[in-house]
């Protein structure tokens, strides 16, 4: 029996991504070369793919070398912002716009003098962007207890979240806030700052991962939002996260007849369908 090969909807880049991309390669095209504020992406080949046409990455902004840079999809802190423009280092900004809504977001609860808790990673790149524009009133954290633990109980408290969570764990996670660090007269302001694309391409990934014998995820190992697919879909079957078709292992394959593939937010169409090729070849085999 032939294998059948399945695509989720929606898969390679989301909107952010493209836009970023499509972004640099202009800025590139341009100017010969261009620098970006730390990888644009959390996913190799398409770092690489960018490096051929004369990207590369400063990782502070100390290492930027010419005269102007790129802010990626996660964005940048104001301060930031404000130390690029006093270097007179020009900026392109490529922030997505849904990173760009939770940064307003945050700045409009520090202005109203709330204490900002993002459900998220601390130490990603648009957490790090987010918190400046809470004006480093606040926390990031996954644990809901982390306030009471730390005896932090302010009585204006607003909760965003990182743009790739899951919902149903930002819903868990505000749940736990409510229980625990509330006090009598505090003040809840709950934003939900996680993206459409995120929130489409998980549902259509689980649907996906329901239907299947096994699940492939392709995206970067050190890329949040393919993390969050790959618990997802490996909640409901056997998955496997892969970046390149070099780590697909020829046994993942044995019994299984309906094999689905879904892609974290940024990753190419093309190394997409070189997965598909080989997981087409390996059941042909
Ligand atoms: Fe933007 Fe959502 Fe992509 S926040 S960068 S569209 S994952």
């Amino acid at each position: 029996m032939a294998l059948e090969i399945e695509r989720a909807n929606g898969i390679g880049f989301c909107f952010g991504v493209r836009r970023a991309i499509d972004l640099l390669v202009k800025a590139a095209g341009e100017y010969g070369a261009i620098e970006t504020m730390g990888a644009v992406v959390h996913n190799q080949p398409v770092v690489e793919k960018l490096k051929s046409i004369g990207v590369t990455i400063a990782e502070t902004i100390g290492d930027i070398k010419g005269s102007r840079v790129a802010i990626r999809s996660h964005g940048v802190s104001p301060d930031e912002e404000v130390e690029l423009r006093a270097r007179n280092i020009e900026i392109i900004d490529t922030t997505c716009p849904f990173v760009h809504r939770a940064q307003i977001a945050a700045k409009r609860l520090a202005e109203a003098g709330f204490f900002t808790v993002i459900f998220g990673d601390a130490l990603h790149p648009e957490i790090k962007s987010v918190m400046g524009w809470a004006q480093g009133r606040g926390i990031a954290t996954l644990d809901a207890e982390a306030l009471k633990k730390q005896g932090i109980i302010p009585r204006r408290l607003g909760v965003l979240s990182q743009t790739t969570q899951i919902p149903e764990k930002f819903n868990a996670f505000v749940k736990g806030i409510i229980d625990t660090a509330l006090v009598k007269d505090s003040e809840l302001r709950i934003i939900d700052t996680i993206c459409h694309d995120i929130r489409e391409r998980q549902a259509a990934a689980l649907s996906l991962a329901r239907r299947v014998d096994t699940m492939f995820v392709i995206g970067g190992h050190n890329s949040a939002n393919t993390h969050h697919l790959f618990d997802l879909c490996a909640g409901v079957t056997k998955t496997h996260l892969v970046e390149t078709t070099g780590e697909i292992e020829p046994s993942w394959l044995t019994g299984h007849r309906h094999v689905g593939v879904t892609s974290g937010a940024s990753t190419d169409d093309e190394t997409i369908d070189e997965v598909v090729a080989r997981l087409k070849s390996l059941a042909e085999a």
